[in-house]
């Protein structure tokens, strides 16, 4: 009796049950009037009368047992019932889920941060078209007829004959904003610019530009170099220095090429800046008078000066991007690490 009562016994707790109907077949087999427990109960008058207690005891244990069994399994089937029924509450002490927000893109982050800090001294900003006439984009900037940037090598063009091509710089708003207003002058314009070239790891067909131009009575080139050191401070931190170096725009007369002092390094020299301590960042210039006349603009009574600036190469020394074709690619393990960035 002793060995069915522990048999019984470890049923009852090895039980598990998956639906009320089975819990209802259990307690029948074990507990109902016809059930293996009662049975034993039934035996158990004939145990003899000195084993008797400790019989007692085991069935009472095992009868214990199996009720409870049984009604620790219902309770638990009928609340995971309820609980399927109710509609979902939302558990208002759970952490808000993230909204994914976007990214910028980091040219547009790098065009955003040059806008506001020209903004910031009274530029204002302006734009012109990405097809544009021969005058606009060649001519009218003192380009001579026969200069290679006309080349077919390097001008996507659209139509001969009127010549139209994609611009190849922003320079060409310049003189739209000359064409439609007199001096002062103070604009910025940033924008798309097409180029015929082979595409690799610092060249790409399409790249930005920022475009600068103030035009005023009696603008110098002091001014030009005191406006663009406000700026290179701004962009990579209070402590760069510029240089300029003598160099040649038809539209510029005399025209500088600008370097910073290397952001990284600051100076000593590094990878970024090929151990020079310099990293050259943007042409510029007093603008040649022709360029002014040819725009409507008495020269004789108005100076000024002009630069431009690819954003690529600013946004790569910001960001410590190796390659330009990333810009272009959309790849989005690359433009997520801009996220949330203002
Ligand atoms: N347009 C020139 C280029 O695409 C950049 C440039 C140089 C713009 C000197 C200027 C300037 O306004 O003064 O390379």
């Amino acid at each position: 009796m002793t060995d069915k009562i522990d048999a019984l016994l470890r049923e009852v707790e090895e039980f598990e049950a998956d639906s009320p109907e089975e819990v209802e077949a259990f307690r029948l087999k074990m507990l109902s009037k016809k059930g293996a427990i009662p049975a034993l109960f039934d035996d158990f008058k004939t145990v003899e009368s000195e084993r008797r207690k400790e019989m007692g005891m085991r069935l009472n244990r095992l009868k214990q047992a199996a009720t409870q069994k049984v009604h620790e399994l219902k309770t638990k089937l009928e609340a995971r019932a309820s609980q399927a029924d109710k509609p979902k509450m939302p558990d208002l002490t759970m952490p808000a889920a993230r909204d994914p927000i976007g990214s910028r893109h980091p040219i547009s982050l790098v065009r955003n941060r040059i806008n506001r800090i020209f903004e910031r001294i009274g530029f204002v900003i302006s734009e012109g078209p990405e097809i544009e006439d021969d005058w606009h984009n060649f001519s009218a900037l003192n380009f001579p007829q026969e200069h290679p940037a006309r080349d077919m090598q390097d001008t996507f063009f659209v139509s001969r004959n009127p010549d139209l091509a994609l611009r190849t710089h922003t320079s060409s708003v310049q003189v739209r904003v000359m064409e439609g207003q007199q001096p002062p002058i103070r604009t910025i314009s940033p924008g798309r610019v097409f180029r015929n070239e082979a595409i690799s790891a610092r060249a790409h067909c399409i790249f930005h530009q920022v475009e600068g131009l103030y035009i005023d009575e009696g603008v110098s080139f002091a001014d030009m170099k005191q406006t663009l050191l406000y700026f290179a401070r701004e962009m990579f931190g209070e402590q760069t220095q510029i240089r300029l170096r003598p160099s040649f725009f038809p539209f510029t007369e005399p025209s500088a090429e600008m370097d910073v002092s290397c952001n990284i390094c600051g100076g000593p020299g590094c990878t970024i800046c090929k151990y020079s301590g310099w990293i050259e960042v943007m042409g510029c210039g007093m603008v040649d008078p022709n360029v002014l006349e040819n725009c409507g603009i008495d020269s004789r009574k108005y100076t000024g000066y002009a630069f431009g600036m690819g954003i690529e190469r600013i946004a790569m020394n910001i960001y410590q991007i190796k390659d330009l074709r990333l810009f272009f690619e959309n790849d989005m393990r690359f433009l997520q690490q801009f996220e949330s960035v203002l």
